[in-house]
């Protein structure tokens, strides 16, 4: 964390998302900050709350894709969550204190795998010889059936020659493991088959009964009743690949002290949680409103407010605060404002970006400009059938000129449109190859026009295809 410098961070940004220049930088500035509290001594740390962001603009010019494109950025907790999913307590659908039992379990996750990863050659080693055991007992199992110690004599006295026999046979041993071992690291082993204990896999009573609906109890019911009833083990016959996957995992799990992730991930949680409120306008009334769903929109608010304000929600991996974690909400408010969220909300969101609409050189830019851009997704995806699609500027301009055109007759759906368009405009490419086509297709004006031309402009057609 220490390298992602804001600048840095805005650099990263650049290489997915055009313009919106604001957002970004407010967005950097924002987790820099958590990063620069962290140096802090704990008292004045206590005091620094986070500047909790909102995010102000039209639909389809890249919110959203800042909130993605952050969360794979960054190594902290994040989880991004719509506004509309929530609704007021006592009403049916998920209560917003799931908010905070989520990122808890994410990052839990995330502080399992790190832990997992940093024992990992352990547990190859541990796993490695528990198959060799497998391995071993199995074939001696198979030896005795055959053998059935005809002799069964009755031993009393050891003799000097049984002695030695038996060292030697010791010693057949010791190399036979070894030349299994060779075996096995070399990967000849992977499709024998073997029959080890695992875990049952199919659902016990409990995960039947407890359904989503005892989540607000904060616990998870498999958890309490787990130690009442201890997991089955049944006897399994699998290739040794597979039995070592899941030997290595359980032992990982062996060598990792749960608690500890437990405490560091709820520790994470607090200090750098992020988390992304999208559509947080669809919760916010209209002017004039007041009643009918309103009402139960506004007390969708009241129920966030404590959440970023900063609460203690009792979650299964104990008290988890929010005082600290960042708040990032997003809305495209154009047919309310932010006026209309309940002042107690609008105070916390201090920070305001607006995110500009995007123009025709923009979308020209998103066409080919990031990574992974969708003309670049588009050559690939048709590269498989043999087809190189060749994009040349007038044809790019072109697509650009319609996609605002559309946008401006009918509704401004901002980037998305470029999903439209060239869905369409490929569409007969798409599906001829690689039956009846020509290896190189030059995409040009003249092409996209003579392909678009006539549904844009017939505007009833235009609204339903593009
Ligand atoms: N500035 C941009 N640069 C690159 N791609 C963009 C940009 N804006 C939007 N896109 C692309 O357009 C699509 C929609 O963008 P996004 O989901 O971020 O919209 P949004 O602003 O969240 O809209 P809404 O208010 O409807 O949720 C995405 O596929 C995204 O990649
Ligand atoms: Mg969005």
């Amino acid at each position: 964390m220490d390298e992602l410098t804001p600048k840095k961070i805005v650099e990263a940004l650049d290489a997915h998302i055009v313009g919106q220049r604001n957002a970004k930088r407010s967005v950097a500035v924002a987790l820099r900050n958590r990063y620069r509290r962290s140096q802090l001594s704990e008292a004045l740390r206590e005091e620094i709350l986070p500047k909790n962001i909102l995010m102000i603009g039209p639909t389809g010019v890249g919110k959203t894709e800042i909130a993605r494109r952050l969360s794979r950025l960054v190594k902290a907790p994040f989880i991004k969550v719509e506004a509309t999913k929530f609704t007021e307590v006592g009403y049916v659908g998920r209560d917003v204190e799931s908010i905070i039992r989520d990122i808890v379990d994410g990052a839990v996750r995330m502080v399992q795998s790190e832990a997992m990863a940093r024992v990992q050659s352990e547990a190859k080693r541990a796993a490695r010889r528990r198959i060799l055991d497998l391995l071993v007992s199995a074939e001696s199992s198979r030896q005795e059936r055959y053998s059935e110690r005809s002799e069964r004599r009755e031993m009393t006295t050891v003799t000097d020659e049984e002695v030695s026999a038996q060292q030697a046979e010791r010693q057949r041993r010791r190399e036979h493991r070894r030349e299994l071992a060779r075996k096995l690291d070399a990967g000849e082993l992977d499709d024998e088959m073997i029959e080890m204990e695992v875990e049952d896999p199919s659902p016990s009573m409990i995960e039947v009964f407890s359904g989503s609906g005892v989540e607000e109890l904060g616990f998870n019911m498999q958890d309490m009743l787990g130690n009442l009833f201890p997991s089955r083990r049944t006897k399994k016959r699998m290739p040794v690949s597979e039995a070592r996957r899941i030997l290595e995992s359980e032992e990982a799990q062996k060598l990792i002290d749960m608690d500890q992730v437990t405490r560091e991930a709820v520790e994470r949680a607090e200090n750098d949680g992020i988390i992304f409120l999208d559509e947080l306008d669809k919760v916010a009334g209209t002017k004039g409103g007041g009643s009918g769903p309103d009402v139960s929109r506004e007390g969708v608010q009241r129920d966030i407010l404590p959440i970023v304000e900063g609460t203690t929600v009792m979650t299964k991996h104990g008290p988890v605060k929010s005082d600290h974690m960042l708040f990032i909400a997003a809305g495209a408010f154009h047919t309310n404002k932010p006026a209309d969220l309940i002042p107690e909300l609008q105070g916390r969101f201090p920070v305001r970006v607006e995110l500009d609409a995007l123009d025709q050189e923009d979308l020209r830019r998103i066409l080919v400009e990031p990574r992974h851009s969708l003309t670049d997704q588009y050559h690939e995806l048709l590269q498989v059938d043999g087809v190189t699609l060749l994009f040349t500027d007038d044809g790019l301009d072109a697509i650009a000129e319609i996609a605002e055109e559309v946008n401006n007759q009918t509704e401004n759906i901002g980037a998305r449109r470029l999903h439209t368009i060239m869905e369409k405009l490929l569409q007969d490419i798409a599906f001829s190859a690689p039956d009846d086509t020509v290896p190189r297709i030059s995409v040009d004006r003249h092409y996209v026009e003579k392909t678009l031309a006539s549904i844009v402009s017939d505007r009833d057609l235009s609204r339903y295809i593009l």
